[in-house]
């Protein structure tokens, strides 16, 4: 029988080769949000995985929407430059379709490198002001600038102008990052939005600005290319954003074209009671899917080929997305190919590396 794991699939115009997708991981590696030779490793390696889509990390709209300075931007014509290399490897070398996701930091914003601990930048330090729907701070940050409507439609045109700079590079897809406590998620939760204007209060005002973005970008992004949006899918906490609330705002973007929905879950606020596991996001993707007929990306802790087929064949998700399993075992969907029954997709540089051909005839035709 085939691999599920290995079948095509098809977002909006976009052909992806089989159901693998590589999440996307900051690499806190960029110079005032240009990309760095370190982005051309990491990308051009994955690239040549034999994943289907490659999603580039959480990139800023705009050089206050970055988490750290560390982040990677597409807010200027030196971050277009910076990328557009790396993205022409990819391109050439890789097999992957190449989607980008885009960012604001929100209430988190300003804080140092993954490995110092993230903690807080002050801007004597090189930091800045976050800012965020409400002056609510994220505990142990500092306190963020509470947004104006002015300044919430000035974001959508960031929103908009990076979403023309990723279609000028050639980018396939479009994730918005609307979970993890970035700014997205900040207007979703009410534990970070106590606004009283039109972005707060009841459940459809707190949706109103994800879904204007959603459709500011939808109508600047060519009508075949598909756009996604990640979601937390629940807060895990007391009185927070819940996975009804998902389904709710997932049947909203699919009415306004939205090509998928991926199911993370947490980061509004810190002591959320996380039930950790393998595949322990799964349901979430799972009942989005059931109840709103959006394809769903299933993310969180998939290491073993034969889970992600098991998730797939179950009708759990569309596509299976792996973060940390593909930075420890960058060749994982070799090795699934292999063990699936498919064939991988290697680079011909690289082909003699396929088990069929270790034995000794090319060791004699070609040294
Ligand atoms: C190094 C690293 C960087 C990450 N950066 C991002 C990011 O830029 N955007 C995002 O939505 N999630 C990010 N994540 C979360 C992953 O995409 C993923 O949701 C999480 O690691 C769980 O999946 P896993 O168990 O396959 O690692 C990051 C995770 C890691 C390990």
């Amino acid at each position: 029988m085939t691999s599920k794991l290995f079948s095509s699939f098809r977002l909006r115009g976009l052909d992806l080769a089989n159901r693998i997708v590589v999440s996307p991981m900051a690499q806190y590696s960029a110079e005032d949000g240009n990309a760095t030779p370190w982005h051309l490793m990491h990308l051009g390696n994955l690239a040549i995985s034999g994943a289907g889509l490659l999603i580039l990390e959480a990139t800023s709209v705009n050089a206050r929407a970055r988490f750290s300075p560390g982040d990677l931007g597409l807010y200027s014509d030196e971050n277009e430059e910076a990328l557009a290399p790396i993205v022409d490897f990819c391109r050439r070398h890789g097999s992957a379709k190449l989607g980008i996701q885009l960012q604001h930091a929100g209430r988190k914003g300003s804080s140092g490198l993954a490995w110092h601990g993230q903690k807080p930048l002050s801007p004597k330090d090189g930091g800045w002001v976050p800012q965020s729907p409400d002056d609510i701070p994220y505990p142990g940050k500092p306190m963020p600038e509470r947004m104006s409507v002015a300044d919430i439609k000035s974001l959508i045109d960031d929103f908009v102008a990076s979403a023309r700079r990723a279609d000028r590079l050639g980018f396939d897809l479009i994730e918005l990052h609307g979970a993890h406590g970035y700014l997205l998620h900040n207007f979703l939760s009410p534990l970070s939005n106590q606004r009283d204007d039109d972005y707060g209060g009841s459940l459809d005002n707190r949706m109103r600005f994800v879904l204007e973005v959603f459709d500011a970008v939808r109508a600047a992004w060519p009508e075949e290319k598909p756009l996604g949006m990640r979601l937390s899918a629940t807060d895990w906490a007391e009185g927070g954003w819940t996975l009804e609330d998902t389904v709710a705002l997932a049947e909203r973007l699919k009415a306004r074209g939205c090509d998928y929905v991926t199911a993370s879950s947490g980061g509004t606020v810190p002591g959320q009671e996380i039930p950790i596991g393998p595949g322990y996001q799964v349901p979430l993707a799972a009942r989005v899917r059931q109840e709103t007929g959006i394809p769903t990306m299933a993310i969180g802790l998939i290491t073993e080929a034969r889970q992600a087929e098991d998730i797939l064949e179950a009708g759990q998700a569309d596509l299976i997305c792996l973060a940390r399993a593909m930075l420890f075992n960058p060749r994982w969907p070799w090795h699934a190919a292999l063990e699936l029954g498919a064939e991988p997709a290697f680079p011909p540089q690289y082909e003699r590396a396929h088990p069929a051909m270790r034995g000794g005839d090319f060791l004699t035709a070609r040294q």
